[in-house]
């Protein structure tokens, strides 16, 4: 509005300067603006009326008409040029006005985008809540908390705040001074690969905002121990919910296929989303974390890679027995297909509630994909192989649209999976609304009819 005002006034400044002009007319301007603007050469403009002037005295008058005629030429000139570059200008600021209020959308956004937006949910308050807490970083870079505020919320790292054993340290549970519940991870980083994995995961975590990955709230450094500062997921991993005390009772079928709805939506943010795009490397149940509400964040960066670093010989042979490609394992071939064999293992963990490996003998064990892989494609032995704590509690036809998801995903050969985007848009149809996906649960029929939903 400013700029528009602004405009608006050097007009009127423009026309009240040039309104004297007929006032002087034949006199050469002395004002070096006006000459350089209202007063070009007389001949450039009326080349015959200027050769008369100086030729036939008594055609004078004449020719002073042609100056006043010229100069008036001048001014509507001029006034047009005003308008048009006003009108340039306008649009200039429209143009600026538009991109302010709808900023350009890449296909990939880089890290430091959040899709919460996109997605309507916010992590602001949580966030938000966190930064009352003591930290010593500066603006942009990675948050540093100060070591003395988690020995003090981990009662100096008690046994009993123990929540969690990952391969370098455990986590912890911590109270901060605000208060906050967040958990801890304490590497002991006495190893090389401790440190590597430290300065990964912080380095790609601190850039990633996505309802479907965990929140990364700082890190921390005292001697040889490295800390990350998460935010607390209450219900653990899902590994724990599936193989630990409970047996997986606690995960009906509508929450398990939420967890692999979750679950697909933060791996789509990494490998879609992400600029470059992410590969986890590590998908497992035990990186698919849990919050008070079991919505689902996938957790431990320490392995992921950035596409661009994707296949480099830099990049270590790793991953959890079990969930790794065939690829992968036999020609360190790694795409995000690798992503989407590992997803599929966790489906296959979700359906059937058996751990991704089993012993068989001492020395000999079976991969759960060698296990289902001949049931899964038997409609007719499916329903018996399915987790016993949610068997019968699924509408048949979605058991069988989620086991033929998970044979795509566990391919042998990568090309033949799809991609995760694939598999969200396939999964979304089979969560209840309530649970972030789009099944409208019709009310149970009469006594002895199974529930009833809409067809797809
Ligand atoms: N933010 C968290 N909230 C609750 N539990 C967590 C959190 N982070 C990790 N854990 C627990 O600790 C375990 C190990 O953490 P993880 O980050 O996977 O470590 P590692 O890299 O050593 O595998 C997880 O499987 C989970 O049970
Ligand atoms: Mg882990």
């Amino acid at each position: 509005m400013k700029l528009l005002l602004l405009l608006l006034l050097l007009q009127v400044l423009l026309l009240l300067l040039v309104q004297p002009t007929p006032i002087c007319v034949g006199a050469t301007p002395t004002d070096p603006f006006l000459s350089s603007i209202s007063a070009p050469p007389s001949s450039h403009i009326s080349p015959i009326a200027s050769s008369m002037a100086t030729f036939t005295p008594g055609i004078e008058e004449g020719s002073e008409r042609h100056q006043i005629g010229s100069h008036k030429i001048m001014l509507i000139a001029l006034i047009v040029t005003c308008t048009a570059l006003g009108v340039v200008l306008l649009s200039l600021l429209c143009l600026w006005i538009y991109h302010k209020k709808f900023p350009h959308k890449s296909p990939k956004k880089s890290y430091q985008s959040n899709s919460d937006g996109e997605k309507g949910l916010a992590l602001g308050p949580f966030v938000g809540k966190f930064n009352s807490t003591r930290m010593v970083s500066k603006k942009g870079s990675v948050p540093v908390i100060e070591y003395k505020g988690l020995e003090k919320g981990t009662n100096d790292f008690r046994e009993s705040n123990i929540i969690g054993e990952g391969g370098f340290g455990c986590v912890y549970k911590a109270r901060l001074d605000n208060n906050l519940l967040v958990a801890v991870k304490k590497l002991d980083c006495a190893s090389q690969d401790a440190e590597r994995e430290y300065e990964n995961e912080v380095e790609l975590l601190h850039k990633i905002q996505h309802p479907n990955i965990i929140t990364f709230l700082g890190c921390s450094i005292n001697g040889d121990s490295r800390f990350i500062v998460y935010e607390l997921m209450h219900n653990g991993s899902v590994e724990s919910q599936l193989h630990g005390h409970s047996h997986g009772s606690v995960l009906t079928w509508p929450m398990r296929m939420k967890i692999a709805l979750d679950a697909a939506r933060g791996l789509e943010y990494l490998h879609e989303y992400c600029n470059p795009p992410v590969i986890h490397r590590d998908l497992k149940t035990s990186n698919i974390l849990l919050d008070a509400n079991f919505n689902a964040k996938l957790s431990d960066f320490g392995l992921a890679v950035a596409d661009r670093a994707k296949n480099s010989k830099n990049v270590k042979l790793s991953g959890t027995l079990g969930y790794v490609a065939p690829e992968y394992l036999l020609d360190g071939k790694l795409t995000d297909k690798s992503d989407v064999y590992a997803f599929g293992v966790v489906l296959l963990e979700l359906l059937l509630g058996r751990t991704p490996v089993q012993k068989l003998a001492p020395t000999q064990c079976q991969s759960i994909v060698t296990w289902a892989m001949p049931q899964l494609t038997d409609r007719s032995k499916l329903p018996n192989i399915v987790d016993p704590v949610i068997k019968d509690s699924m509408d048949l036809k979605h058991l069988y649209q989620v086991a033929a998801v998970a044979v795509l995903c566990v391919q042998p050969e990568p090309s033949y999976r799809p991609l995760i985007t694939d598999v969200l848009h396939s999964l979304v149809p089979l969560v209840p609304v309530e649970l972030g996906g789009t099944l409208r649960v019709t009310q149970p029929g009469p006594p002895g009819s199974a529930p009833v939903s809409p067809g797809h």
